[in-house]
């Protein structure tokens, strides 16, 4: 089967990791803008060009692609799903009339508001140029404002961690000179992402996951694109309970069934929900219309179906016909990243990678030179320990990242027993109150 793979980060060498190893004689072909080394190295040809480039196209159909998966948004939202349909080559990765959930965040609150999806926080959208963000957010009292486009995850502001009041009325009214911005009531708790694969009915549902957005340890620093995730041996994690994956599953559900009604449109590929559990319950703080990066990380070495029959049943909406697994293990992912990101981050800078014994190795953002490998100011390397606990799957990804050698950083307190039970410790005391 001859797949084409859009995208060159970390997600999509898992990605490509488990096209490899389907059955059904898998011949890879990847459009990426850098070469990701993981990804070439299991690909028959690639193109180096921008993601959202339509010549992708052209290349498709030169090479006789019989299935495309896209990793990241961009494409998404450019409508090269909706090109590649129209060239007769079917996609894992929502039209662009779908894929809106996650472009415009505007919409997805009136829309879930509109379909009486549950989950909702209290929010108001303003259209570039209006006014009255003052007086709302003085209503709200605590807020977070969120530009409603693409902004690569470093748009959205959460006041107490970035800003106060008056930093927030500030924000909210320097991005609408420039785009419609959102502006919702600030959610306590603690977060966790659902994927599922989709094929426009039916939903098979991947173990929740956690993200650690934050730079450094404890927390602290900017957002990123996200250091490092876990997930543990059963379908929640240890922070949760079982009616909050339920909860989540039933959201998404939904969500599908009213993009298809407000659209047209099914929606076939990945949808990727992030929820925050909360003291009343949980709540939707985005969508995404895909994998999430290092989300897939965990989750797809831990399929147990073939992934391109999973595909092929998205594409011709059979998901119902086969049973969608995950084996019951534990999983800790966590990126290496140049020193100073993502502020200041050491760029072009060598990298030495040994053998890894017992963790997987995800190439990211990095560049292959004369046999040596470099970094670029985004994630480098990431890094993934399984096991039956995720303590042990944790020490396993330690182990890897003991592996990389370069002026690099990581969180230590990913997956930590310290780390996991501040977790449970903090929805405790929520509950409680
Ligand atoms: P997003 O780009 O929508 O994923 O938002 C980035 C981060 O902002 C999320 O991972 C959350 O940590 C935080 N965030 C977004 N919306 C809210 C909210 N309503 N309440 C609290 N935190 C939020
Ligand atoms: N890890 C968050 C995202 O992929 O959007």
């Amino acid at each position: 089967m001859k797949v084409l793979l859009i995208g060159g980060g970390g997600r999509e060498h898992a990605i490509a990791e488990s096209v490899a190893r389907s059955s059904k004689n898998p011949q890879l072909f990847a459009v990426m803008s850098k070469k990701n080394p993981g990804i070439a190295r299991l690909c028959k040809d690639f193109l180096l060009i921008k993601e959202t480039d339509l010549t992708v196209v052209d290349f498709s159909v030169k090479n006789n692609i019989e299935l495309a998966i896209i990793g990241p948004e961009a494409p998404l939202a450019a409508g090269i799903s909706d090109r590649l349909w129209n060239a007769g080559i079917p996609v894992v990765g929502p039209l662009r009339l779908a894929a809106r959930i996650e472009f415009d965040k505007a919409w997805t609150r009136d829309f879930m508001t509109k379909y009486r999806i549950p989950g909702c926080p209290g929010f108001k959208v303003f259209r570039k140029g209006e006014s009255g963000t003052d007086e709302f957010i003085d209503e709200l009292g605590d807020v977070v404002i969120k530009p409603a486009g693409l902004t690569g995850g470093k748009g959205v502001r959460v006041m107490g961690d970035h800003f106060g009041i008056e930093g927030a009325k500030d924000y909210a009214k320097e991005v609408l000179k420039n785009d419609d911005v959102v502006i919702e009531e600030r959610l306590i708790g603690e977060e966790f992402t659902v994927q599922a694969f989709v094929d426009g009915k039916t939903l098979a549902f991947a173990p929740s996951v956690q993200d650690h957005k934050r730079a450094f340890d404890g927390d602290k620093g900017p957002n990123t694109g996200g250091m490092g995730s876990y997930n543990d041996s059963k379908d929640i994690l240890p922070f949760m309970k079982e009616s909050d994956y339920i909860d989540a599953k039933r959201i998404m559900n939904d969500t599908v069934r009213a993009i298809q009604k407000e659209t047209g449109v099914p929606y076939q590929g990945i949808l990727y929900g992030q929820f925050m559990a909360t003291a009343y319950g949980i709540s939707v703080i985005e969508f995404n219309a895909r994998f999430g990066d290092p989300e897939a990380m965990n989750v797809l070495p831990l399929l147990e179906n073939d992934f391109l029959e999973v595909c092929s049943n998205i594409v011709s909406g059979t998901l119902d016909k086969i049973n969608v697994k995950f084996k019951k293990q534990a999983t800790v992912c966590k990126y290496a990243v140049p020193s100073g990101y993502p502020d200041d981050p050491v760029k072009d800078s060598i990298v030495e990678i040994d053998k890894m014994k017992d963790s997987l190795l995800f190439y990211s953002s990095v560049y292959e030179k004369d046999n040596k490998i470099y970094t670029t100011g985004s994630r480098a390397l990431a890094v993934l320990g399984i096991a039956d606990t995720i303590r042990d799957a944790e020490k396993k990804a330690q182990d890897g990242l003991s592996c990389l050698k370069g002026e690099l950083h990581s969180r230590r307190d990913i997956g930590t027993d310290e780390l996991i039970m501040k977790r449970i410790q903090h929805m405790k005391e929520l509950r409680a109150n």
